[in-house]
Order: C-alpha cells, then structure tokens, then sequence
C-alpha cells in the first residue's frame, strides 16, 4: 500500500481501564475530526483488547508521545494486554480521571466514546474530547522502519 506513505501521523498511546485494571495500546491511527466541539477518531484492529475495554467503558485516554519517548511506543505497541499486564513494569504515568496518561508526553486527551463504524478490517471510534493539556517536547513521527 504505497499510498499510505503520503500520510504523516504521530504516536499515540491509548489508555483505558476496565475498573479494576489499567491496560494500553500504542496507535498511530489517530486523527482530529472536529474543532467545534472536539472530537477525532482512532482506527482499531478488532483483536485489540483495549478497543474492548473503550467499547464497555466508553472512555480512554490520547497521550501524545515526544520524540524521546519512542520506546513507550515499543513498550506498548506489540503484547496485547490480554497476554499480559503492560502496566506491570511501568512506571512513567499519572492517572486523569481514572485513566492512565503518559507522564511528560506532547499533549494528552481525555475521550468519552460516541460512535463507531467498521471499516475492512478496522473500528474506527469517533469520540469526544473532554478534557485535555497541551504539554512539552517535540511530537514523535511515525516512521515504519522505526517500528517495523
Ligand atoms: C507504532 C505503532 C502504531 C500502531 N498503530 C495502531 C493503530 O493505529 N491501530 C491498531 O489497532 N493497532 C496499532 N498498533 C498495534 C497495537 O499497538 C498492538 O497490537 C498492541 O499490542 C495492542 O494491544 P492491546 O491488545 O492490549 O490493545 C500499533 C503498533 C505500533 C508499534
């Protein structure tokens, strides 16, 4: 998919908790799609156990990740949270409303869920952002050779 190459994003950290355990996933599907009020979409793998948690929970968390948090991404972007607890070894994260947020990250966004569609293999989920604090350091590119 070549084309794919023309579009630029970030690196996301998507946090949720199901009440009892906090769990999080790295994503760079993540767009602005709305200023009035504020709303983006993320696009999900259907196995991805923190989709499952936003759709019980109807919340999550957007941490913007800086260029010097690159291993966050790696940290949180290959073992899927129903294998094992992400959280268990790490330490660098605040809670906002009950949600786990990158300490130190670009930005962050607190999102409540609104709708969703499915789209070939992915959900996207459209949600409102609730809250949010813009942050320090440069945001980190996804690049796929970095990563991949
Ligand atoms: C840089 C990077 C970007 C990613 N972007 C996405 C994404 O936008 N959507 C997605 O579903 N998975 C994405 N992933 C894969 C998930 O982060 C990964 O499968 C994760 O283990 C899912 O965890 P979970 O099952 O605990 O939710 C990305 C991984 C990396 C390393």
């Amino acid at each position: 998919m070549e084309f794919l190459k023309v579009f630029k994003s970030g690196v996301f950290i998507i946090g949720a908790s199901d009440g009892e355990r906090l769990n999080a996933m790295t994503a760079s599907l993540v767009m602005p799609a709305s200023f009035k009020p504020p709303y983006l979409t993320v696009s999900f793998d259907e196995n991805r156990y923190t989709k499952d948690i936003i759709i019980e929970t109807g919340k999550f968390s957007v941490s913007v990740l800086t260029e010097s948090q690159e291993k966050i991404g790696k940290i949180f972007g290959y073992t899927s949270g129903r294998e094992k607890d992400k959280f268990a070894n790490f330490q660098s994260f605040i809670l906002e409303d009950g949600l786990p947020v990158i300490s130190n990250c670009a930005a962050w966004m607190i999102c409540e869920y609104c709708s969703d569609i499915k789209l070939g293999d992915h959900l996207v989920i459209g949600a409102k952002v609730v809250k949010s604090k813009f942050g320090n350091g440069k945001p980190l590119l996804f690049k796929q050779d970095t990563f991949y």
